[in-house]
């Protein structure tokens, strides 16, 4: 007979067991480095960066350790009466809302990623080329050409003025909150030496894969650039 004392202790034992695996499954997810990009659609910097800078990251097994968020506001304003103001003028104001809706609609950062980046190495005939193709077409021209764009801009422009310490030009990278300043032409690497999670390193960190890499010059864009409307 199993006396009730010792199923009580093995019930406790279950449930420690379970707490346990539980628990390292959760901080095995947070132990991602993260990785945020700020950033304004339209600085020449910022698109270059995009196309072939952080596609290093989701070309390879670097997005299994690295959690993106893009935040497209950059050097906005937003005025008294929210209306946001933006460096590059108006049409840098509807690609930031359109990537706001694409970040908000799309499931995944890998497909947000995606149309992004067709985006910003299209930003002239982005409708055509990026519109289709990507999913989600309808809900994304419906958070464009609704209030949710606004707010979803509204929500990056407070994101970008709690930075700390402030952004000094875009683009802008954090990796777990602490900024790259002008490292971005190595990002991989610095995605590789932020990593401290469990899992092994993806191939991308061995040395012979960081030695072949081509480092590539970064253009950063000042807030002095602002065009006065
Ligand atoms: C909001 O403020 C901006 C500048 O501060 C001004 O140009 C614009 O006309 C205002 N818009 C409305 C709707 O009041
Ligand atoms: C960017 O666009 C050009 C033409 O518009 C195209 O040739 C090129 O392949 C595109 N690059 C990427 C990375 O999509």
């Amino acid at each position: 007979m199993v006396s009730p004392s010792f199923s009580t202790k093995l019930v406790f034992f279950a449930c420690f067991v379970l707490f346990t695996f539980s628990h390292k499954l959760v901080t095995g997810e947070s132990d991602k480095v993260e990785l945020n990009l700020y950033y304004e659609s339209l600085c020449p910097g910022c698109q270059s960066f995009i196309v072939d800078e952080l596609v290093k990251v989701f070309d390879s097994d670097l997005d299994t350790i690295t959690d993106v968020k893009l935040v497209p506001f950059g050097y906005a304003k937003v005025s008294n009466n929210l209306t946001v103001i933006c460096q590059h003028g108006e049409e840098e104001c509807k690609l930031n809302a359109l990537e706001a809706c694409v970040i908000n609609t799309l499931p995944n950062p890998k497909s947000q990623y995606k149309f992004i980046r067709c985006v910003e190495n299209n930003t002239d005939n982005w409708e055509s080329s990026c519109l289709k193709g990507y999913g989600n077409e309808k809900a994304i021209n419906d958070c464009y050409n609704s209030d949710l764009s606004k707010k979803l801009i509204l929500g990056y422009a407070k994101q970008t003025s709690s930075l700390k310490p402030k952004h000094e030009f875009v683009p802008w990278v954090t990796i777990n909150s602490k900024p790259l300043y002008t490292k971005l032409d190595d990002l991989v690497g610095q995605v590789c030496k932020a990593y401290k999670g469990k899992t092994p390193l993806p191939i991308d960190c061995s040395s012979a894969a960081l030695s072949e890499r081509k480092m590539s010059n970064v253009e950063f864009s000042y807030v002095d650039e602002i065009i006065s409307h």
